[in-house]
């Protein structure tokens, strides 16, 4: 399996709660290495954009609100199967259908505060992780 970069996003409610540590835990756990890392507030105006294809989606407003909210730490994970993997230790969108031992299992409450981002395809990989960090940053 070829190696991979895909983005996570640890959102405003799993940095408020200090759980950067455990989730940066768990994909280290199987086998994703850290390739940059930053903490940064989203404004309103990049998070529009990062989130543009749910424009239309009657929660779009209230996605934008929350991941504005507090500050945010975005991850550039590298490994074989990465995109796969990011996903796999996420669990389902929704909290309340994730399996168990997820991040969203173990940690989120509602499908709006889902504790954690992850590219879903090799495009929207490039895409997001080309959002958040230059070439040069991604050792
Ligand atoms: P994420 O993987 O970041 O991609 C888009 C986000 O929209 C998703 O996680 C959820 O947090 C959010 N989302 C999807 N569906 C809903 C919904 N019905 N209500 C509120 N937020 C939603």
């Amino acid at each position: 399996m070829a190696k991979e970069y895909t983005l996570s996003i640890i959102k405003p409610d799993g940095v408020e709660r200090n759980l950067v540590g455990k989730i940066v835990s768990q994909f280290e756990a199987q086998g994703l290495t850290v390739a940059g890392i930053k903490k940064i507030q989203l404004s309103k105006k990049a998070a529009e954009s990062f989130y543009g294809e749910h424009r239309e989606r009657g929660f779009f407003g209230e996605l934008v609100d929350f991941m504005v909210r507090s500050p945010v730490v975005v991850i550039a994970l590298h490994g074989e199967g990465a995109i796969q993997k990011n996903r796999d230790t996420m669990g389902a969108t929704n909290p309340a259908q994730a399996a168990e031992g997820t991040i969203r299992k173990l940690y989120s409450k509602s499908i709006g505060e889902n504790t954690v981002h992850g590219s879903d395809s090799v495009q929207a990989s490039a895409r997001e992780v080309g959002f958040f960090f230059a070439a040069s940053e991604l050792v």
